[in-house]
Order: C-alpha cells, then sequence, then structure tokens
C-alpha cells in the first residue's frame, strides 16, 4: 500500500467514516457538489470525504456546523423554524477562521513536529481536533474552567458552575474525579487564595463524603486561616474515615489534642 503523502489527512477521512452515523448528520441538500474556498484540505476532495471531516470537526469539538459557518438572514416572514441556509464558503466567522488555523497546526504537530520525538509509541499516536478538545469548543480542563470564573464571578458562581457541568458527567469532558478539585485547591491555596480553596473542598466533600484526604486538606486551610476549632473537627474527621491516618495523627498531637474528641 502506498504511504499517503499526507498521513494527516488521510487520517481524517477515515475518522469520518466512523461518524456516518453520527447526530450531527447536516441538512446534505444544501452542501455543494464543488467547493471554493478550501486552503488547507484537498482542494478536490470527494463531496463524501468532505462532509465525513465536517462532521468529526463537530463531534469532537462538540458543537454544530453553525459553529464555524455563517447563516444567510433569513426572509422576512418566515417561519421560526424554518432551516437554516448556511455559506459554506464564507470566512466571515471567526471560529472558521480559527478551525483552520488548527487544522494547519494539527498538520504540523503529526508531520512535523512529532516524527522527532525520541522512542516514539509504537504505534504512533495521531493527534486529532479530540486530542485536545474532548468535545469542547474550548478545550479547557476542568480545574481552568473554575479557575477563571472564581477569578472573575466569584467563589459562589464557581460552585454553581460546577454543580451544572457535573449534571452532564456523561458527556466525558471533564474529569470529575476527587482528585481534580483537591488539586485545584492545593493550587488555589499556594496562591494565597485560602477561601476559595476551603469552598472548593467543601463542595467536592459533598460528592466523596468518605473521603478521609479532603478533611486533611481542610484541617490545613482551616489552620492557615487560625481556626482552630474547625481545623482540630476536620482532623478528627479524617482519622474516623481513616484510622491508620498517621498524618491527621501528628497534626492534632502537634495541636496538644487527642484523637477524638471528650
Ligand atoms: C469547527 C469549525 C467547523 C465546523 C463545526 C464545521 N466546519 Fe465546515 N469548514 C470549516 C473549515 C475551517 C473549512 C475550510 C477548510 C479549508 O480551508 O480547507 C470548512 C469548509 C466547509 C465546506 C467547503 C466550503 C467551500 O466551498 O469551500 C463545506 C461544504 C462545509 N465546511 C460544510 C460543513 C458542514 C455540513 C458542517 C456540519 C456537519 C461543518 N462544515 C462544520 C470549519 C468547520
Ligand atoms: C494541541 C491541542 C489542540 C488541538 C489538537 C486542536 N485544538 Fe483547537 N484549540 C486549542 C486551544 C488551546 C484553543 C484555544 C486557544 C485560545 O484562544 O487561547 C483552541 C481553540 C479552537 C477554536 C476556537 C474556539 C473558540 O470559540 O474560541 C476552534 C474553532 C478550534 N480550536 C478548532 C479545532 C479543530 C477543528 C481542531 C482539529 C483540526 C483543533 N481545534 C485541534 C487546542 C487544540
Amino acid at each position: 500500500m502506498p504511504v499517503p503523502k499526507r498521513p494527516f489527512l488521510a487520517m481524517w477521512l477515515l475518522a469520518g467514516i466512523m461518524l456516518l452515523m453520527s447526530p450531527f448528520r447536516p441538512a446534505q441538500a444544501q452542501i455543494p457538489e464543488k467547493f471554493e474556498n478550501l486552503k488547507v484540505l484537498p482542494k478536490h476532495i470527494s463531496r463524501d470525504s468532505l462532509i465525513q471531516v465536517m462532521r468529526a470537526f463537530s463531534l469532537q469539538l462538540g458543537v454544530r456546523c453553525t459553529y464555524c459557518h455563517v447563516a444567510e438572514p433569513k426572509p422576512a416572514g418566515a417561519p421560526a423554524n424554518a432551516p437554516e441556509k448556511l455559506i459554506f464558503k464564507s470566512d466571515d466567522k471567526i471560529q472558521k477562521r480559527k478551525a483552520r488555523f488548527m487544522l494547519q497546526m494539527v498538520a504540523k504537530l503529526n508531520d512535523k513536529i512529532l516524527p522527532d520525538l525520541p522512542e516514539r509509541h509504537d504505534p504512533r499516536i495521531v493527534m486529532r481536533c479530540v486530542t485536545c478538545h474532548r468535545g469542547s469548543p474550548l478545550p479547557q480542563a476542568l480545574d481552568a474552567v473554575l479557575t477563571d470564573i472564581i477569578d472573575h464571578h466569584g467563589i459562589d458562581s464557581a460552585v454553581a458552575r460546577y454543580k451544572e457541568l457535573r449534571e452532564d458527567m456523561e458527556s466525558g469532558r471533564y474529569d470529575f474525579s476527587e482528585w481534580s478539585v483537591n488539586e485545584l485547591a492545593r493550587t488555589l491555596a499556594g496562591n494565597g487564595k485560602a477561601d476559595a480553596a476551603i469552598a472548593m473542598l467543601e463542595m467536592n466533600q459533598g460528592y466523596n463524603p468518605t473521603s478521609a484526604d479532603i478533611d486533611f486538606m481542610l484541617g490545613g486551610l482551616y489552620l492557615s486561616k487560625g481556626d482552630k476549632d474547625k481545623a482540630i473537627a476536620h482532623y478528627r474527621a479524617a482519622m474516623t474515615k481513616r484510622p491508620a491516618d498517621t498524618r491527621s495523627k501528628h497534626k492534632l498531637d502537634s495541636l496538644g489534642v487527642a484523637a477524638a474528641s471528650g
């Protein structure tokens, strides 16, 4: 089998085939037979292959065609549910221009940069949109999403957003394991944001009530704030949840109190 000259693009076409059953089935009737404004994809790509690439984009970013392609203004008096007519060749939407940049970036990573990686994994790992995006148009991990919200809208908004995102856990966009929030709290605390760290941990405790690690971290944070009573309560809780937790025992010893109250 001849080695394709542009393995990255060949891979795309393959990936698309698996998406034939995807929910992002476009109104195919509108898609032209000939394409007029392809700058990265092969100019003479078949219509089927182009559609497969576009479906893959949509699925891997969790968006619809209209995220990147502009719609014609609807004629006056058209019903609200009238189908949108998209002008695919137009570059008016910034998202399309960004996607084109991304297409070039990913091709460069796969074809130029990664081949120089020493002792590459065999079989080699091919970068795709989904490798970073995982179903979101902005590829951000949960800690980055929450940090942004804490900085711009406050702690309560971040807690509310976490709850909201968690309801859509099935999408697999974010890591909702206990440690993703614990690590975020650690970073926040390291940046002098003890209140935000405490709020994140208390929220996380609601979902992970048996975690001794969360109590241990909360103990340290309350201690740093000078709230000795709460610190002791959390270290004791950690020991109840994990009796072998010598770290909490040491903390209680150094505070001069017993592991159990009373
Ligand atoms: C993430 C952004 C993005 C999404 C989502 C997307 N496209 Fe595209 N589309 C592009 C980019 C970028 C190009 C141009 C590629 C190039 O320059 O080689 C393009 C080109 C096209 C073209 C060729 C237009 C021409 O004449 O040059 C068609 C047709 C098209 N897309 C259809 C679709 C359909 C149908 C969907 C939904 C299933 C879709 N696209 C979803 C980014 C997107
Ligand atoms: C190596 C990781 C990576 C890969 C692979 C990747 N992207 Fe991105 N993409 C990013 C990052 C990071 C941003 C946000 C950049 C910024 O604005 O700070 C982004 C932003 C975008 C945006 C703009 C989103 C917005 O609303 O601002 C689009 C559209 C996009 N990517 C499309 C794609 C497509 C299509 C592919 C596959 C061809 C792809 N990306 C592959 C990392 C990646």
